[in-house]
């Protein structure tokens, strides 16, 4: 059965491979067999998750892109299967973490606004539309997207990354309804709180793990296995779903809301 969750002989793109939970996706795809193609801004991390790949055996290049800047999209995906001969997997993990802070919405600038979307949302779209025919036309594909649990419930003074993550939901269901009847599918992962080195500042300053059920933050490690999961055969018949890690965090309506006083349980 194991064979099912094996990634032997296929193509992966990830977006935002070089840190936090990307990279651990990308390592963990690398260890289940995959080849990788892995895409951000700065060459430093990216170059060293496929450096890291390629020392698991397996092919591993790094494309330095911007996924905001659609015609670095498209010739990141004409590199890919240059490279790699196809795409089977896409996944959309890019997304602002570092330094996306509450502001009361008088104080967010159009420029703001734009950067937050087209960064959490529009790059996912981009991504998905570069690749959309290639996959169609070889009757197999797979999009994976990254929400957030802010993609399910709202922030206070967080206007860009609970708007673009719940949009993400919604274009993984969309691609799901569009695109399932080629042999492409799509499916969503929600993290809940992993801090990174992104979201270092929150770990020291917020006891988040005191409102998990389980009782601790997540692990970046943690999400690479449902990564695999999803770009696996074993989850063929999955499409338009939304696969949520977190320790049981949304299970009961996630605090802290950033609204006091935190009610004491009698039950
Ligand atoms: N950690 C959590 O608790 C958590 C919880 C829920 C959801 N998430 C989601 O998980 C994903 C990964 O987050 P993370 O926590 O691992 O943070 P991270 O380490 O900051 O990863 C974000 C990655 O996105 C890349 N990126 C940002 N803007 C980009 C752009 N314009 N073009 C290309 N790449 C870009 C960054 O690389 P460059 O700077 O080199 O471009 C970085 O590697 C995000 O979508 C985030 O919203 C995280």
């Amino acid at each position: 059965m194991l064979e099912k969750l094996s990634l032997d002989g296929k193509s992966i793109v990830i977006t935002g491979g070089g840190t936090g939970l990307g990279r651990e996706m990308a390592l963990a795809i690398a260890r289940a067999g995959g080849d990788l193609v892995i895409a951000s801004r700065r060459a430093g991390p990216i170059e060293e998750t496929a450096a890291l790949a390629r020392e698991a055996g397996r092919s591993a290049i790094a494309v330095p892109t911007d996924v905001t800047d659609t015609s670095q999209v498209d010739a990141l995906f004409r590199r890919a299967i240059d490279e790699l001969g196809k795409v089977d997997v896409l996944i959309n993990n890019a997304g602002i973490v570092r330094g996306a802070r509450a502001t009361p919405i008088w104080e967010i600038s159009d420029a703001d606004w734009r950067l937050g979307i087209e960064t959490n949302l529009s790059s996912a779209f981009y991504c998905s539309r570069a690749i959309a025919r290639h996959m169609t036309e070889r009757g197999r594909g797979r999009i994976i997207n990254v929400s957030s649990g802010f993609g399910l419930r709202g922030g206070r003074d967080n206007y860009m990354y609970t708007t673009a993550k719940g949009g993400i939901l919604q274009l993984t269901r969309t691609l799901a309804m569009s695109l399932g009847r080629h042999g492409v599918t799509s499916a969503c992962i929600v993290p809940g709180f992993i801090p990174t080195e992104a979201t270092a500042t929150l770990r020291e300053t917020q006891p988040q793990g005191r409102f998990i059920p389980i009782g601790r933050v997540g692990l970046p490690e943690e999400i690479g296995p449902v990564a695999v999961f999803l770009a696996s055969d074993a989850s063929d018949y999955m499409n338009g779903e939304t696969f949520i890690a977190d320790g049981g965090g949304l299970a009961g309506g996630y605090a802290p809301t950033g609204y006091a006083p935190d009610v004491p349980l009698t039950i």
